[in-house]
């Protein structure tokens, strides 16, 4: 089969499609023809060399994908050949075959194409498991949404706009504000021209946000405590303005904070199993109703990745980028 291999990892990297062999799939494990491949920034620090692959997995890029399954490890039972399904993995989506773990595995939602599909599982886990597991969204409750227009950023919005959440997102333009604030923020802030702080707190009369969802870090650390309210849960999925700040931490103990942060990918199966259960029962319906819809700027076929990574460093995109097959 083919797949894409990272030429010169590092700056200068090179993404090329080569040989590779194809994977079998291992006991609790499918093999699915992949159709489409996310795109997901983690995959640009990959290639530079700055995130290696967790033991075990697949050396190849890729997170999450769709496709058809074309054959079944030991012990699967709740799948079928031919079956229509998309999947979370920890490597490996950036190829004609993939294998899935049974645990990440989750059907095609009906109103959603097979190739739009691949753009859901690596955002949907994220969003889920740190808006509700570890930030505990609770209902009536508002949030801030850092890099509002993302790959992560769109379904975040659009979950909690669906479930009466207040919700502010920040975001680099006009642009990108407007699509924020189609996709069901209140207020979008555009980062480069306002102050989220001031904004947030005008907003809520003082109050503060309940949840902030941070992708940003860096000096954001210390503008989140000032944005947040009383009891306010703040969790980072990135530190893209960087890993270290000075930080004033009396507004955590005067406000009550919880200050958190997770990863995703290097977590067991079963952690994520339980991750794709909340999804499929709480998330996919509300994809199938059309209140959650994919928001996919643009596709590449796999073997213009190098492309499809030259669009989201610039980072002129809104929502997904996908790779087709
Ligand atoms: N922890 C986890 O398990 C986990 C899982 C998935 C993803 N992630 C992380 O989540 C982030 C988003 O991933 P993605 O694939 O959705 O990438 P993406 O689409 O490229 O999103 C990155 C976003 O960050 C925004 N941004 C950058 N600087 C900002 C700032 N100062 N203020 C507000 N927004 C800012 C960018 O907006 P502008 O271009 O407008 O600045 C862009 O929309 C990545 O850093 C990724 O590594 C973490």
């Amino acid at each position: 089969m083919n797949a894409i291999r990272i030429e010169n990892p590092g700056p200068a990297y090179a993404l090329t499609l080569a040989g590779s062999e194809k994977p079998r799939p291992r006991a609790g494990e499918i093999l699915v023809k992949v159709a489409a491949a996310g795109v997901n920034r983690a995959d640009l620090l990959q290639a530079m060399g700055m995130y290696p692959p967790p033991p075990g997995a697949s050396l190849t890029l890729g997170l999450e994908l769709s496709g058809e399954i074309a054959a079944l490890g030991d012990g699967v039972v709740n799948h079928k050949l031919g079956d229509q399904v998309c999947a979370l993995v920890a490597g490996g989506a950036y190829a004609e075959y993939a294998v899935a773990p049974v645990q990440c595995v989750l059907p095609v939602p009906r109103g959603v194409s097979l190739v739009e599909a691949a753009g859901l599982p690596e955002a949907h886990f994220t969003v889920w498991t740190n808006l509700i597991d570890t930030a505990r969204l609770k209902p009536g409750e508002s949030v801030l949404i850092h890099g509002g227009s993302s790959g992560i950023g769109t379904p975040a919005l659009q979950l909690c706009a669906a479930r009466g959440q207040t919700v502010f997102a920040t975001a680099g333009s006009v642009e990108k504000c407007k699509a924020c604030e189609a996709l069901g923020a209140a207020r979008a802030i555009n980062y480069r021209s306002e102050d989220f702080v001031a904004v947030v707190q005008a907003a809520t009369g003082g109050k503060g946000v309940d949840v902030i969802l941070d992708m940003v870090g860096g000096d954001y650390i210390q503008r989140n405590f000032q944005a947040a309210a009383l009891w306010g849960r703040i969790v980072n999925v990135a530190y893209q303005s960087g890993t270290t700040a000075t930080v004033d931490f009396a507004p955590m103990l005067r406000k009550r904070l919880t200050l958190a942060a997770t990863t995703l990918r290097p977590r067991g199966n079963d952690e994520k199993g339980a991750i794709r259960d909340a999804l499929l029962k709480e998330v996919w319906p509300l994809i199938e109703a059309g209140r959650i819809k994919p928001v996919i700027d643009g596709t590449f076929p796999l073997a213009a990745a190098q492309a499809a990574h030259a669009r989201m460093a610039k980072s002129d995109h809104i929502g997904k980028i996908l790779l087709t097959l």
